[in-house]
């Protein structure tokens, strides 16, 4: 079956970004120009789903509004013959894009099961806002590619430094049936440091069966005491195949400060409108910095 449809989990308080994230979705914080939230979109657009479903909460109504079209801010541009402004605004509204409240934030695992109605009896995509990807080929359709091979579960991971792995869930790799792409023997969600089972996290993408809405159903808390995605599929792994694709782009993430930072300096070096003065500058501060 087509996989089709992208649930976004949006629903944080963003607590790392206070006091930005007082009145403010941290999903709309920009890098450059566009909010973090429509990098996620743009890639799921690119790799060819056609619903997607984003989970919000309390204060999250600016990303409905942001995917909506404004038609006095349209009229404004095209009257005054700004085509370039007006393309740009009208690319956030040609997508299906739902809508559903998770009133109590349980756990990302929670937040998943809210789009259960969504989703239906297909396979589906989970894109967690706080990772950007940036591949020749987008991530999400690397994962639509490996499904369409084996028509398992199979979950985006990477090589991380050994002393963070406590801030992932991490897999315990059993064979490659192709290359880069694991059986998995376990998921662990934030393992400590001595025992976690590899150094392979997983980003987050997942392109899932609906049979983890069952587990979902029944998971109890797990680290952190919140409904972990992760406890859930190693669940499933114990009635279906769940493979694991490793991830050789780049990861840009923007869900803690410095992330966020390093990511701003890397798209502008790269923004046609501020590329040349951002290098520059670079370079002019660079020799103040000792
Ligand atoms: C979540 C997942 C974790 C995954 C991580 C990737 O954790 O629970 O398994 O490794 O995203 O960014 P969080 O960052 O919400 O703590």
């Amino acid at each position: 079956m087509k996989v089709r449809k992208a649930v976004i989990p949006a629903a944080g308080l963003g607590t790392r970004f206070l006091p930005a994230t007082k009145a403010l979705a941290k999903e709309m914080l920009p890098i450059i120009d566009k909010p973090t939230i429509q990098y996620i979109v743009e890639e799921a657009k690119k790799s060819g789903i056609e619903d997607i479903l984003i989970v919000t909460g309390k204060g999250k109504r600016p990303i409905e509004d942001h995917f909506d079209s404004v038609p006095e801010l349209e009229q404004n541009l095209k009257e005054k013959g700004k085509h370039d402004l007006l393309r740009l605004v009208e690319q956030t509204t040609d997508i299906n894009i739902y809508f559903i409240r998770q009133s109590h934030p349980r756990g990302l695992g929670d937040a998943i099961l809210t789009a259960k109605d969504f989703v239906g009896n297909e396979p589906f995509v989970v894109m967690l806002g706080d990772d950007i990807m940036q591949d020749k080929v987008p991530l999400t359709q690397q994962l639509m590619e490996r499904y369409d091979q084996t028509h398992a579960s199979t979950l985006a991971v990477m090589k991380v430094p050994h002393e963070e792995v406590n801030k992932y869930g991490v897999i315990d790799p059993g064979a490659q049936s192709q290359p880069g792409l694991y059986d998995v023997k376990q998921f662990v969600e934030k393992p400590d440091i001595e025992k976690a089972p590899s150094d392979l996290a997983i980003i987050g993408r997942y392109l899932l069966t609906p049979e983890i809405f069952d587990m979902l159903e029944t998971q109890k808390p797990g680290a952190g005491n919140e409904i972990q995605l992760t406890d859930a599929i190693d669940r499933l792994n114990q009635i279906q195949r769940v493979f694991a694709h490793e991830f050789k782009g780049d990861r840009f993430d923007v869900g803690y400060k410095f992330g966020y930072l390093k990511t701003s300096i890397e798209f502008g070096l790269k923004h046609p409108e501020v590329k040349d003065d951002l290098k520059a500058y670079i370079k002019e501060l660079g020799k103040k910095l000792k």
